[in-house]
């Protein structure tokens, strides 16, 4: 293996053939985390988050909001936020490069000073990521919205309550609205919202911070308030972070207990291990998970919750690569969510892809590979790929992972991995 110091962002080095065994505990949600952090734009008074992940995408999140005029600290795992000061309604393009989830920002601008200018994203590795449907929503609202130089601007004049149908499921589309709503007077309707956890743990958020927001199906009733409340929230546990474990014990054929764990945020996720051969054991506040027998081959199909999460797409994909038989992924979510196949094949692993779909055939081991991360999920199925290769794998450009994984080679490396960081010599 060649010599590997030289990378300008920190690489992994992963010994693979352990099989996992022990307890940890889940983090919180990188995803609840960060449409929560936006919303404390919509009051002056104080904000306490419990359990926000420390990830660069949460530093982001707190450097965004500090620049448009919030003072934060974190403290004991706790993230406060003094929203008073906030002034500016402009998002700098600077930090949406670093982050996609900034437009989050657009609702609670909007409804805090009745504009503002946010940097727009590009696409992404996993496709082109458009954010129609915010800005259709925010017209429908009555906002004014122009893009000039890269940026988004959108001014109201008098905010008013409206009723949206959203032409498909966005998260983050569903969570600008529902903030931005919460800030109007009246009564609004949102039809076809997405309704994953992370959305749900936002409208408990809203619901503190002074709004009514009723559900019925994908149907949102909101009535906002010109003054809503600080507020003080616990944000759930990252159900990917615990799926992306609950495989790793499963494919090491190890056992694995998770701490912090809500069972029915991964209804989707533990059907489909189950049906590939593994127990899963609830237990109180968590799961035990180890394998049966052999594993057997599964078709996925990528939904909107409550359907199979395309966040743990490419983690299943590496079970697969190793189990017996054929087996297919469709990705219905994200365009261009397969990157990982083409460095798992570097691993070993015989992979097909035709269109949005990916056909597996199972290979008896994967080697240790030199290999680079292109998104967070990919990165994280090949920490997975590398635990089980034969050898030693390398994977570089781990800084997607540390977007959204909180230690993740700790957490590996207490159910006995070994997954060292070798750091980055250029920054
Ligand atoms: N879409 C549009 N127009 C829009 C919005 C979305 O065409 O205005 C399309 C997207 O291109 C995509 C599909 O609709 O094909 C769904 O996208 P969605 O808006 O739901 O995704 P997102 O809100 O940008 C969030 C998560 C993603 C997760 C997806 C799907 C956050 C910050 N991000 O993204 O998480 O994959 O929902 O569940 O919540 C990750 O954590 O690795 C990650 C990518």
């Amino acid at each position: 293996m060649k010599n590997t110091t030289s990378y300008s962002s920190d690489t992994f080095l992963v010994e693979g053939g352990t099989s996992l065994k022990g307890k940890v505990r889940v983090s919180g949600a990188k995803n609840a985390s960060l449409p929560i952090i936006f919303s404390t734009i919509l009051t002056k008074e104080r904000c306490v988050i419990e359990d926000v992940p420390d990830l660069l995408d949460v530093k982001n999140a707190c450097e965004l909001i500090h620049l448009l005029g919030a003072e934060g600290e974190r403290l004991d795992g706790k993230v406060l936020i003094d929203p008073s000061g906030v002034r500016s309604s402009e998002t700098p393009e600077s930090i949406v490069k670093k982050m996609r989830a900034s437009v989050l920002s657009m609702g609670p601008l909007l409804a805090r000073f009745g504009k503002a200018r946010v940097a727009l994203p590009g696409g992404c590795s996993i496709g082109a990521r458009p954010i129609d449907q915010h800005l259709k929503f925010f017209v429908s609202a009555g906002a004014q919205v122009s893009v000039r130089g890269g940026y988004v601007n959108i001014e109201i004049e008098r905010k008013r309550p409206v009723e949206f149908e959203f032409e498909l499921i966005t998260v983050t589309g569903t969570e600008n609205a529902l903030i931005y709503l919460s800030g109007v007077e009246g009564r609004s309707v949102l039809k076809n919202i997405a309704l994953e956890p992370e959305v749900i743990d936002l409208i408990e958020v809203l619901r503190k911070m002074g709004a009514s927001i009723e559900l019925e199906g994908r149907t949102a009733i909101v009535e906002g308030s010109g003054e809503l409340r600080g507020f003080e929230h616990r944000v759930i546990p990252d159900r990917i972070e615990a799926g992306t474990l609950m495989v790793a014990g499963v494919l090491t054929d190890g056992e694995v207990e998770l701490e912090n764990v809500i069972p029915e945020h991964l209804g989707a996720v533990i059907e489909k291990l189950k049906y590939a051969g593994a127990e899963v054991e609830m237990l109180e506040g968590g799961v035990r998970v180890r394998r049966k027998g052999e594993l057997r081959p599964l078709e996925i199909v990528t939904e909107e919750f409550p359907g199979f999460p395309t966040d743990m797409q490419a983690q299943f994909m590496v079970m697969l690569a190793v189990t017996p038989g054929r087996s297919m992924v469709y990705e219905s979510i994200f365009e261009n969510r397969f990157q990982h196949v083409y460095e798992l094949r570097k691993m070993g692993a015989r992979i097909d892809i035709r269109g949005r779909s990916a056909y597996i055939e199972g290979v008896e081991e994967l080697r240790g590979a030199e290999v680079i991360s292109t998104d967070l999920r990919a990165s994280a199925s090949l920490v997975l790929a590398g635990l089980i290769a034969r050898g030693t794998t390398l994977i570089r450009d781990i800084y997607h992972l540390d977007r959204g994984y909180e230690k993740l080679e700790e957490k590996l490396n207490r159910l006995g991995a070994s997954v060292e960081r070798l750091p980055a010599l250029v920054s």
